[in-house]
C-alpha cells in the first residue's frame, strides 16, 4: 500500500491551463474523493495521477516515489471508469484475468486471484457468463473486480456509478465503500455528485475551476464550509444564502436589503460594516408557533420529511421539516432560525468569516 500526493500540480491543454496548482497529500489507505462540478479538472488530475496524462508542472509521488515521468504500467495502479469497457467475447473469469495473463502471472496464482475477487463481489456464480448476461450493477462489478486482482497499491475510480440507476447506485455506494474496509487500499475516486462524496469518502477535496476550494472529512466541509462555493456545493437541500450586513447597533441582529431582521449568535469580529452573505442550512430552520412569519410557496412531502419553500421577508428559504406540514401554499407558517448553526461570509472574497 502507498500515500499519494500532489505538490503543486498543474496542467495546461495548450495554453489554456485547467489545473492551477493543486496540493493534496493521501495518507495510506485513506480512500479519498475529488469532488466538483463538471469542468472542474477532476478527471484531468485523476490520468496524471495515472500517468494517462502528462504533468506541466509540480510533483505527484505514490508510495514516496516522484512518478511524473514514469508510464502507467509501472505505478502500480488500477482504475475503474465510467464505461466499464468490458470485453463482450470474454466471459467474466476471462475479463478479469486478463491483465494477469497479459503479465504472464502463472496460471494457478491468476486462478486463486480471480476467485477471492469474485468472491469478494459475489460473482462466483458468474464467472462463466458474458457481459452481455450481466445486469449493470454486475458489469460494474466485474470491471472492479479486474482492479482487484491485479492488487494495486492505488485504486483509481472515475464517476464509475454514473451509468447506474438511482437505486443500484445507493447499493453500489455501500459495496464500494466495504469493499476499501476490507481491501484497506488507497483509493482516490472522482464524482460530481456531492452525496456520494459525503457517503463514501475519509477525506474530500473540494475542487473548482482547477483549484482546491477545501479539503476534509465529509463532516468538517458540511459544518465549516471554507467559503462560499463550498458551502453551495455540498449539502442537499442546499444551503440558503442571504446578503445584507450585520446591524451596527447590535451584531447579534443580520439586516438583508427588505429589512429582516435574522439572529447571529457570535458575530465574528470584523463583520461589521462588510457586506456578508448569511448561510442557513434548510433543517436549522424550525417550527416555532412564537417565531418569525412565512408564507408557503411551494410544499414536498417525502414521506420521512417535509422540503419547502418559505418566504421569509423577502427571501425565498428552502426547509427541511422532520414534522410533517398540513399547510398548504399561501398559508403561513412561523418558524425560528437556530443561530448557532448560522455561518457568516464576506460577500466580495466569499471567505468563511464564522469559526
Ligand atoms: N484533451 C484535452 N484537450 C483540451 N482540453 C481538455 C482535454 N481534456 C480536458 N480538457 C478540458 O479540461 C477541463 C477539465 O476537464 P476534466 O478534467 O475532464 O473535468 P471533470 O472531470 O472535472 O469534469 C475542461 O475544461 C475540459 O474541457
Ligand atoms: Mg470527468
Amino acid at each position: 500500500m502507498a500515500g499519494v500526493q500532489f505538490a503543486d500540480v498543474r496542467k495546461s491543454f495548450g495554453a489554456f491551463p485547467v489545473i492551477k496548482g493543486v496540493d493534496i497529500d493521501i495518507a495510506d489507505g485513506e480512500f479519498v474523493i475529488l469532488v466538483g462540478p463538471s469542468g472542474c479538472g477532476k478527471s484531468t488530475l485523476l490520468r496524471m495521477l495515472a500517468g494517462l496524462e502528462n504533468i506541466s508542472g509540480g510533483e505527484i509521488k505514490i508510495g514516496g516515489r516522484v512518478v511524473n515521468t514514469l508510464p502507467p504500467k509501472d505505478r502500480d495502479i488500477a482504475m475503474v471508469f465510467q464505461n466499464y469497457a468490458l470485453y463482450p467475447h470474454m466471459t467474466v473469469e476471462q475479463n478479469m484475468g486478463f491483465s494477469l495473463m497479459l503479465n504472464k502471472a502463472p496460471k494457478a496464482e491468476a486462478e486463486k486471484r480471480v476467485k477471492y475477487a469474485a468472491g469478494i463481489l459475489g460473482l462466483d456464480k458468474l464467472l462463466d457468463r458474458y457481459p452481455r448476461q450481466l445486469s449493470g450493477g454486475q458489469r460494474q462489478r466485474v470491471a472492479m473486480g479486474r482492479a482487484i486482482v491485479r492488487d494495486p497499491e492505488v485504486f483509481l475510480f472515475d464517476e464509475p456509478l454514473s451509468n447506474l440507476d438511482a437505486k443500484l447506485r445507493v447499493a453500489m455506494r455501500a459495496e464500494i465503500k466495504e469493499l476499501h474496509q476490507r481491501l484497506k487500499t488507497t483509493t482516490v475516486y472522482v464524482t460530481h455528485d456531492q452525496i456520494e462524496a459525503m457517503t463514501m469518502a475519509d477525506k474530500i477535496v473540494v475542487m473548482h475551476d482547477g483549484v482546491v476550494e477545501q479539503i476534509g472529512t465529509p463532516l468538517d466541509l458540511y459544518d465549516k464550509p471554507a467559503n462560499l462555493f463550498v458551502g453551495g456545493f455540498i449539502g442537499s437541500p442546499a444551503m440558503n444564502m442571504i446578503k445584507g450586513r450585520l446591524d451596527p447597533e447590535n451584531p447579534t441582529r443580520f439586516k438583508a436589503p427588505d429589512g429582516t431582521a435574522l439572529p447571529v449568535s457570535n458575530p465574528p469580529a470584523g463583520a461589521i460594516g462588510r457586506d456578508l452573505v448569511y448561510g442557513l442550512r434548510p433543517e436549522y430552520i424550525l417550527l416555532d408557533a412564537n417565531g418569525l412569519p412565512g408564507e408557503i410557496v411551494v410544499i414536498e412531502p417525502t414521506g420521512y420529511e417535509t422540503h419547502l419553500i418559505l418566504k421569509l421577508g423577502g427571501s425565498d428559504l428552502s426547509c427541511v421539516f422532520r414534522e410533517r406540514v398540513s399547510a398548504g401554499p399561501g398559508e403561513t407558517l412561523r418558524v425560528a432560525i437556530d443561530a448557532a448553526h448560522v455561518h457568516l461570509f464576506d460577500a466580495e472574497s466569499g471567505r468563511r468569516l464564522t469559526d
